[in-house]
């Protein structure tokens, strides 16, 4: 296994390096990459993640011309003024893919293609030089918590992956927002910290949220049907007022059992625990520390113990992830 800082990929750049599945780091989390061009490579990746075959791959581009060479119908109208906005960055679009596209990346062989354009410049040049775009799902064992360090793929993924490029810990911390159109509407499919109120205000219309998904429902996005974000630990999730004495009260009938609490700054000084985690002080801080606070409290814990966020901007983001990773609800 080698680990290659990312401003050191282009000194030692070999074509021949990005044959197989590699990690790759981008501003959200790491993601597992794989030529779209590589049938192999792209077939690497969901047995590597232990992925289900239908929950499709999102592609990473360097440039719109890249884009556009994947694309049917060319860039949507509706699209434009968001792609001005938040591209490159922590944006996914979905659009009608030409038929030409692996069926691998499809999943279940859709005619849609989910494309982000990443933010490092570094990591896009990257993608140019290769030449084609990277399909890359977050670097998690499929289930588990999605990776904010390098430390974190390996641990999942180990030596099933040879090459890992290593950019310290991600800015973001959360994946990408999901919009789809469907229907001729504008719909969020995934929360991010390119937050449904930054979408409606460039947009100018209001978005439906279609986060999760129930049975009997079409499927807009193949990800939501799957258990997400999970630690093998319970996690406990503390809903409304009085969150502090319901936490206290499901302690006190765990005796003995190691509790590791998260919880943001402002709450820090009403928890007590096994470990304690400070997810940080804003929005942002809590976003960029979520992941890694599940992983670390997973290692050394018996239950995980959160607390929910205002669904408003980024809070939005963390909800999802939290209600996708809870075990239990405690109203
Ligand atoms: O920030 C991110 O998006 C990261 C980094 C590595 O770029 N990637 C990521 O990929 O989170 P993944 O595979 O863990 O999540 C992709 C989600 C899945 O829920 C998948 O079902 C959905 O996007 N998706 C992929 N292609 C789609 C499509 N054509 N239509 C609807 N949903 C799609
Ligand atoms: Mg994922």
């Amino acid at each position: 296994m080698k680990i290659v800082p990312l401003d050191r990929i282009e000194e030692s750049f070999r074509i021949a390096d990005f044959d197989d599945p590699f990690v790759i780091p981008t501003e959200t989390v790491y993601g597992l990459a794989a030529r779209i061009d590589r049938e192999d490579a792209l077939k690497r990746i969901y047995e590597i993640k232990g992925r289900p075959s239908d929950n499709p791959l999102i592609v990473h581009v360097s440039s719109q011309e890249m884009l556009r060479e994947l694309i049917a119908d060319g860039i949507p109208a509706v699209y434009v003024p968001l792609i001005e906005r938040f591209w490159p960055g922590p944006l996914t679009l979905v659009f009608k893919c030409r038929e030409s596209l692996s069926k691998t990346v499809r999943g279940s062989g859709s005619d849609t293609v989910a494309v982000r354009m990443p933010k490092s410049a570094v990591l896009r040049r990257l993608i140019e030089r290769i030449g084609v775009p990277l399909a890359a799902p977050s670097a998690n064992t499929s289930g588990r918590p999605s990776p904010t360090a390098v430390g974190h793929a390996i641990d999942d993924l180990g030596d099933k992956v040879s090459l890992y490029i290593d950019d310290g810990p991600c800015e973001v911390g959360l994946e990408s927002t999901v919009l789809g159109m469907i229907d001729a509407k504008a719909v969020l499919l995934r929360p991010g910290v390119v937050t449904r109120e930054a979408l409606e205000d460039a947009l100018g219309i209001s978005i439906e949220l279609r986060n999760t998904h129930s049975p009997g429902q079409r499927l807009l996005c193949p990800g939501q049907k799957y258990r997400h974000y999970s630690p093998a630990i319970p996690v406990y999730l503390f809903k409304g007022v009085d969150w502090q004495g319901k936490m206290k009260k499901i302690q006190e009938g765990m005796p003995g059992k190691k509790i590791g609490v998260m919880v943001p700054s402002a709450s820090i000084g009403e928890v007590e625990a096994f470990k304690c985690i400070d997810l940080g002080e804003s929005i942002t801080d809590c976003c960029k520390s979520f992941f890694a606070g599940l992983r670390e409290l997973d290692k050394t814990c018996d239950a995980i113990f959160a607390v929910t966020f205002s669904t408003d901007h980024e809070g939005l983001a963390i909800m999802d992830r939290l209600g996708k990773a809870a075990t239990y609800v405690i109203e």
